[in-house]
């Protein structure tokens, strides 16, 4: 059994949009499928369907991403290798393509966990992983919205998610043949955010968690609130303590969301047998998934 599930974000995707999100899961999926169906691991799998969303403009992660206060694109990403433990991140990091290749590199190569802003990019040097201009990154789209909030009321995080912002977050879980799960999530956040702001994408048990005896996550939604609700961590835990299936724990999670900070968001997860669920209080979560004892993919918005 392999099994990869993908998600490009859990809000009121408006209807024009939709089909840009079906594509753009789609195409992360089969990156991903391809590599998992012949022999490839569960963390190359993650990585390479975040990546194909990192490179989509239509989601907020890598190119294409929600610009900052002062205009600039910060990034956060996050991986975790269920089997080893190891999880590796950055946040606030700009100048940076592909995120969740860097968080896999600390993950892999280094002893941390998690690098911040010019330090993450310094390590990305050190290791040959590519740098670009932080204008790679913006899009026209984002450059006229960062245009529009300017001189508007404070922009609540919150409200980026009960609105029409266009896109969130983008994660996927994969099992591989050796039974490892992996999940990893990246974002550029949320629109107009004060420089620093680190929502919940980068914390390991926030956005993103992996135990291959349990389970991996990956979240989507109101940063603040799934920090606040550990929400990756606390759906892992609901099955490991109550022995809940993924359906019910997913739904867990997204009721602890909403009756704890009022919390909208979206998780995808992968149980231990590789099983496929996902759970959202957002009026659209673009999805995807597969595992290898189904014929087609499931391609949802
Ligand atoms: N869920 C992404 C963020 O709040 O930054």
């Amino acid at each position: 059994m392999v099994s990869l599930i993908v998600h490009g974000g859990a809000w009121n995707i408006p209807t024009e949009m939709v089909e840009a999100h079906r594509t753009g899961v789609a195409a992360a999926l089969r990156e991903g499928w391809k590599l998992l169906s012949h022999g490839g691991s569960a963390v190359q799998a993650v990585e390479a369907a975040i990546r194909c969303m990192e490179d989509d403009p239509t989601f907020d992660a890598g190119r294409g991403s929600f610009v900052n206060a002062l205009g600039e694109i910060e990034l956060d990403a996050s991986i975790m290798n269920g089997s080893t433990m190891r999880c590796g991140a950055v946040a606030s990091v700009q100048n940076i393509r592909n995120p969740i290749t860097v968080a896999r590199a600390i993950m892999e190569k280094s002893d941390m966990v998690l690098l911040t802003g010019i330090g993450a990019v310094r390590f990305a040097k050190e290791h040959q992983l590519p740098t670009c201009k932080n204008d790679d990154l913006l899009v026209g789209r984002e450059l006229q919205r960062w245009k529009q909030i300017q001189g508007q009321r404070k922009f609540s995080a919150k409200d980026a998610f009960r609105g029409t912002v266009p896109s969130d977050t983008v994660g996927a879980v994969a099992m591989d043949a050796n039974g490892i799960i992996a999940a990893g999530t990246s974002t550029g956040g949320t629109p107009n955010k004060p420089p620093g702001r680190v929502g919940d994408s980068p914390l390991i048990g926030c956005g993103t968690y992996a135990d291959s005896t349990i389970g991996g996550v990956s979240c989507s939604g109101w940063g603040e609130g799934i920090i606040a609700v550990s929400l990756a961590k606390s759906v892992i835990d609901k099955m490991e303590m109550t022995g809940a299936d993924g359906d019910a724990a997913a739904a867990y999670g997204i009721q602890r969301l909403a009756s704890k900070v009022d919390g909208l968001g979206g998780i995808v997860l992968l149980d231990r047998n590789g099983r496929p669920s996902v759970a959202y209080n957002t009026p659209r979560m673009a999805r995807a998934y597969r595992t290898s004892e189904m014929k087609s993919d499931v391609i949802e918005v």
